[in-house]
């Protein structure tokens, strides 16, 4: 029964994630990324900036080390985005660039 618990809730928080991951505003997240973000990647890498994530050897690998990377950013340049911000920020730029599954 303990053990039937615990699988339950797990299956909950994962579900809840992927759920609220489909439901972002990917549109506000691309307008958060040209206003916050954009430039400064095209500083260091040209273009519109964008070869930061299509370059061969980009270092975020999977969903959560982009959720990981979107939140170190966050809070390096002090933005203070707020959760659903991130959250539409991720959706974005997987939309876009990386396609994870
Ligand atoms: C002050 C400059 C600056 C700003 C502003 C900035 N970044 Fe970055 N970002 C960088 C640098 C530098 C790297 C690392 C480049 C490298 O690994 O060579 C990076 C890397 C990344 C990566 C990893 C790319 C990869 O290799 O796969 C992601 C994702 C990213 N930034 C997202 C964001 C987001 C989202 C924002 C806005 C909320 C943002 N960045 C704002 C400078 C910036």
């Amino acid at each position: 029964m303990y053990k039937l618990l615990i699988g339950f809730v797990c299956f909950s928080a994962a579900t809840g994630i992927a759920h609220a991951f489909l439901l972002g505003d990917a549109e506000n997240g691309e307008q958060l990324h040209r206003k916050n973000c954009q430039g400064c990647h095209a500083q260091r890498f040209g273009d519109d900036g964008s070869e930061i994530y299509t370059r061969p050897n980009h270092s975020v690998k999977t969903i959560e080390g982009l959720m990981g990377q979107v939140e170190f950013c966050n809070k390096q340049i002090s933005l203070g985005l707020k959760d659903d911000d991130i959250n539409d920020l991720v959706l974005y730029l997987n939309d876009n660039f990386y396609k994870f599954e």
